[in-house]
């Protein structure tokens, strides 16, 4: 299959493109500098300049690449902007659907997130509503509903509800950014959540290239609450053990669909994947 990876040399995207050239597909990837990216080409990929923000320079990848599919891992996290990702996943999204309706590609994979559940008992399936954009967070979900809405009006999508990412690169790792924040006391966690391991991110992101249209959750099998996950997070980062944690609100998110479909996390927990 011709592939168009948009954000081929992000965090999941520079994996997935390995992983799909190694499985045999013809990867185009875009990067808004090409020259930054020299892993996408030595990984054997067509690199294009595509700025999302620009539906001239989106249209071209998508005429320049010819793709059976599109595989959206766009995502302005580098310096944790939320606003700035908002934008890129309201405006970025309906540009990239735009030019796919345009030039007849039928064929999106989207990377979005499975911590926006409405309140309720028990890990989330997929039919669960995303909560109101109300309050601190509001953005994000203002966000992430636009850019799941755009990417339902291509005929065949998968959306993959990615669990928050930890392990190398990410900012939950001994070198990340709330590894840090854990070090100098001050990470809190958020309730209840799912996690799901970097490296786990890559296999269902290519099988869903043959998964049936719909939203699909990609994350492991433990939703846990700080009280649970952080402490194994400090001791895994060099942190000292956090006080006072309480259970926590939020329910995480349920793999049931993603593992029916044949998934298997290599890290079924973050107990596993938060040590070395
Ligand atoms: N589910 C999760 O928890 C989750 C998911 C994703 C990321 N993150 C966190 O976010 C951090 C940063 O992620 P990341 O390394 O993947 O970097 P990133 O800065 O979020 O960039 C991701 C990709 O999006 C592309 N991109 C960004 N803005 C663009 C634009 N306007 N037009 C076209 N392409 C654009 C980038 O391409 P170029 O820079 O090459 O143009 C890059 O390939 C990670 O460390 C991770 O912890 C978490």
């Amino acid at each position: 299959m011709r592939v168009l990876v948009a954000g081929a040399g992000g965090l999941v995207g520079l994996p997935l493109t390995r992983e799909l050239i190694a499985r045999g597909h013809e990867v185009v990837g875009t990067s808004r500098n090409p020259d930054t990216r020299p892993e996408l080409r030595h990984a054997g990929a067509t690199v294009l300049r595509m700025d999302a923000f620009d539906l001239a320079s989106v249209e071209h990848a998508v005429v320049e690449a010819r793709p059976d599919a599109v595989i959206h891992q766009l995502t302005d996290l580098s310096v944790i902007d939320f606003e700035a990702n908002a934008e890129l996943r309201i405006v970025g999204t309906r540009n990239l659907v735009d030019a796919m309706r345009r030039y007849g590609v039928q064929r999106l994979i989207t990377q979005s997130v499975a911590w926006l559940y409405a309140d309720g008992v028990g890990p989330a399936d997929e039919t669960v509503p995303l909560r109101e954009p109300t309050g601190p967070g509001a953005r994000t979900v203002e966000g992430v509903v636009a850019m799941e809405h755009a990417s339902a009006q291509i005929p065949n999508h998968v959306i993959l509800r990615y669990g928050k990412l930890y392990g190398p690169g990410t900012w939950y790792s001994p070198d990340g950014d709330f590894g840090r924040a854990a070090r100098d006391g001050v990470l809190a966690g958020n309730g209840i959540e799912s996690f799901l391991h970097v490296e786990d991110a890559v296999a269902p992101t290519v099988a869903a290239l043959d998964w049936p249209t719909g939203i699909v959750n990609v994350v492991d099998d433990e939703p846990a609450s700080p009280a649970d996950w952080l402490p194994v997070f400090c001791r895994w980062v060099g942190a000292p053990q956090p006080k006072g944690l309480g259970p926590g609100r939020g329910r995480g998110a349920s793999n049931a669909k993603a593992r029916g479909l044949g998934w298997v996390p290599r890290y079924p927990s973050w107990r596993a994947g938060m040590s070395g």
